[in-house]
């Protein structure tokens, strides 16, 4: 199972004064020092964290794979273009969200999003959708011409009951074992902590996961390369 570290976070401390630290890229180093499988974050239409120099910067010094999150807009189409990160992954963004809700609709916007896919894909660049564990967005984005999905794990993450949690488990070892065999590759993230993961590992069919806030938290107390190899502990198979 590989990890891919977010550090918007890590900009969102920076962006609270507006000051020039807690730097990303810095982070994102130390991070694929103490094992990272790969670098994420998300430019937002608001620019509430991650800016265009840290990807830039980003891009520039990461020595694993770059992944961009980004809405599926002209504006972002021309950033990841000049950029090219290894991989984008679509995600649906609303203004006065805390954090992404959702995985994107596909269903009743293939057209559109077909054609987005193309012209990245044609940039030379991977495209991810982060979809829900639900078989019909999962084969709408098969059609759409992604090579790899990720599946929403906040569901699972933010149950409480138990009879909860274990249901959005299950509905997410299904979309694995379904995306698998539509021949996707399978990431699955969101809300996933040091608490939460360990059933999430036990999924085969999914090869990476993608965590952010709980690293980035945890990195405030014991610094950023022992909350990775933390995770990485738990990440074993
Ligand atoms: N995957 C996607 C698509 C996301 O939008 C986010 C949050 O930016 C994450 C994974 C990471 O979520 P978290 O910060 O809760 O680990």
């Amino acid at each position: 199972m590989r990890l891919a570290v977010n550090v918007d976070h890590i900009a969102t401390i920076r962006q609270a004064r507006k000051a020039s630290e807690p730097e990303p890229v810095l982070a994102a180093l130390l991070a694929e020092q103490a094992g990272a499988h790969g670098i994420v974050c998300h430019l937002r239409g608001d620019r509430r964290h991650i800016q265009e120099r840290d990807l830039k910067l980003l891009r520039e010094t990461i020595k694993t794979k770059l992944n961009l999150e980004m809405a599926a807009t002209e504006e972002m189409f021309n950033i990841a273009r000049k950029v090219r990160p290894d991989v984008v992954s679509l995600v649906p963004e609303t203004p006065d969200e805390v954090t992404t809700q959702g995985g994107l609709k596909v269903l009743g916007q293939e057209k559109q999003l077909a054609n987005f896919i193309q012209k990245l894909k044609k940039a030379g660049i991977r495209v991810s959708i982060f979809v829900d564990p639900d078989e019909h967005q999962i084969a709408a984005c098969r059609q759409v011409g992604v090579d790899l999905i990720e599946i929403n794990t906040g569901r699972y993450a933010e149950a409480i009951k138990e009879k909860e949690r274990e249901k959005h488990l299950e509905e997410i070892r299904q979309a694995a074992a379904f995306a698998h065999k539509l021949g996707l590759e399978v990431h699955a993230g969101h809300g996933l902590d040091y608490h939460n993961v360990q059933p999430i590992v036990e999924i085969r069919e999914i090869s990476e996961l993608s965590i952010g806030f709980a690293i980035v938290a945890r990195a405030a107390i014991v610094g950023i390369s022992q909350a990775v190899r933390e995770m990485l502990a738990l990440l074993e198979r």
